[in-house]
Formats: structure tokens, sequence, C-alpha cells
């Protein structure tokens, strides 16, 4: 942990205590479904992309929580391979907003030692939005903070194809140097997926009580515990991130042995 619980939790509502926390059993990797905007928006009779507007303050609340509670890596699921499907307007405006909001972001990410890197699919971005998450890479990549991931324009099944298609062309090369077709082992596989490297989700969030993956990390997820909230993504606070590491600290993970 890199700050008292005190100072990451000020204000804890009734019944809600920061420091039943077991400081030892932060984990490692938390992977959040960021689900709600469009639901909190319509609520208040608003532009969907006000949601999602309104849905940044959540970020920034979530990445700084996780860096002083010592969490390694965060990953945010922010577009699907799927979410092209959506209205060109939003789309339009989704992609302006996370290259605007990584711009301004960046400055105070780097000065919090955070190691900024995004998973999926960039080369359809918009070149502007492309640019502002390379540049945001570039700029942090010696970090030694928290890791924040952003998945955008990501796809599981998508990920899983690519590793595949990479263990196929290993395969046609070594065919075409004469060796014997080799068997690849998980972590050969792994080693083609975006996430190489990284460990796997402890902890996965959806907010907005929708219980599902939605095309998320498939592979990765084989044994992580998942926390379902109702609480809608731009409600989303560092009081909501306790509660849901509160349930994780309460499950028995036996990943398929007796203990
Ligand atoms: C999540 O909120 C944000 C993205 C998928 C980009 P939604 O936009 O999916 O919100 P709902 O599900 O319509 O409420
Ligand atoms: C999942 O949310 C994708 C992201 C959070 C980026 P969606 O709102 O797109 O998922 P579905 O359509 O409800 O499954
Ligand atoms: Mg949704």
């Amino acid at each position: 942990m890199n700050k008292p619980l005190d100072i990451i939790f000020p204000n804890p509502p009734s019944g809600l205590a920061p420091e039943a926390l077991d400081a030892a059993r932060i984990p490692e990797h938390i992977a959040v479904i960021m689900d709600g905007n469009g639901r909190w928006a319509k609520k208040r009779a608003l532009n969907r992309l006000k949601g999602h507007k309104a849905g940044i303050e959540a970020v920034r609340e979530t990445i700084r929580c996780a860096s002083d509670l010592g969490v390694r890596y965060l990953t945010i699921y922010s577009f699907s391979t799927e979410n092209w499907k959506r209205p060109q307007e939003e789309v339009v405006g989704l992609m302006d907003l996370f290259a605007k909001t990584m711009l301004a972001e960046v400055d105070g990410l780097h000065e919090e030692h955070v190691r900024v890197k995004t998973i999926g699919d960039l080369s359809l971005l918009p070149e502007e939005t492309r640019e502002a998450f390379e540049e945001a890479w570039e700029k942090t990549k010696n970090n030694t903070g928290m890791t924040l991931v952003v998945a955008v324009n990501y796809g599981s099944r998508q990920e899983i194809l690519r590793a595949v298609n990479r263990c196929a062309e290993e395969v046609a090369a070594r065919t075409a140097d004469g060796l014997a077709p080799k068997e690849f082992s998980a972590e050969d596989f792994e080693r083609g997926l975006y996430t190489a490297g990284m460990p796997d989700p402890d902890l996965v969030i959806r907010t907005s009580g929708e219980v599902r993956l939605s095309n998320f990390l498939l592979w990765q997820v084989a044994y992580s515990e998942f926390v379902v909230t109702d609480v809608l993504w731009p409600d989303f606070d560092r009081y909501e991130l306790l509660r849901c590491l509160l349930e994780f600290q309460g499950r028995d993970r036996r990943f398929g042995a007796v203990k």
C-alpha cells in the first residue's frame, strides 16, 4: 500500500470500514468492465455522450485509488471490437473523448509514476486517438508504478485468433526451414496475446449490474474472481471500489486444488 488507508478513504459512508481491508491481499491485477454510462445519461434525459464524459471522473478516481492501494495492473475496458456497431455520432464522440482525455491526463499520470499501455487493435482508430495513446505510452513507458492498461478496440476473440495466427506463422516458418512442427505450450501461445508479460486479472469488476464478459479477456480470466455491482459507471468511486475489494477478499480462491 502506497498511502495509509485513512488517507485513501477519508470519509467512508457509515457501515463501510476501510480498516477491514487486508493490505497483504490487494489484487495484483484488477480489470474493470466500465458499463452503464448510457443508462446514467438516460436517467438524466441527457445525450449518451454526456454519460461517457461523466465516466471520466470515475476513471480518474479509480486510477488514483488503485495506485494508492499498490495495485500493479489496472485494466479498463474502454471500447470493444463490437462497439463500432453504435451510432456514428457516439463512436466519433468516444474516440474524440479518448484522445482529449489521454492528452489532458498524461502528465498527471506520469507524475504518479503510472505506466500507460493499451491492448487491442489501435490501427483502426482515428489518427488523433491512436497518437494520443502512443504518446502516453512513449512518455510513461519507463515508469515503475502501476500499469494502466486501456483496452481499446479490444475483443478477446480477435486477440485469440491473432495469437493462433502467430503460432501458425511460426509453424509455416519451421516447415520452410525443414524443421518438425512444434507443439505450442500455453506460455508460447500467450506470447501472441496483447497481454503478453502481464499477470492474469485476480479480480474483474463489472458495473451496471450486467453479468457477462462481453468479449473481455476470455483466456485471461480463467481463474479470476468476478464482482458485479449495480452502480452505473459514472457513479463508481473509491468507496464502491473498496466494497468490491472487500468482497474479493472474502472469496476463497482454490485454482482447482483442495485447500
Ligand atoms: C460503457 O457504457 C461505455 C462503453 C461501452 C464505451 P455504455 O455506453 O455501454 O452504457 P449503457 O450500457 O448503454 O448504459
Ligand atoms: C462492454 O460494454 C464494453 C465496454 C465496457 C467497453 P457493452 O455495453 O458494450 O456490452 P454489452 O453490449 O452490454 O454486452
Ligand atoms: Mg453497456
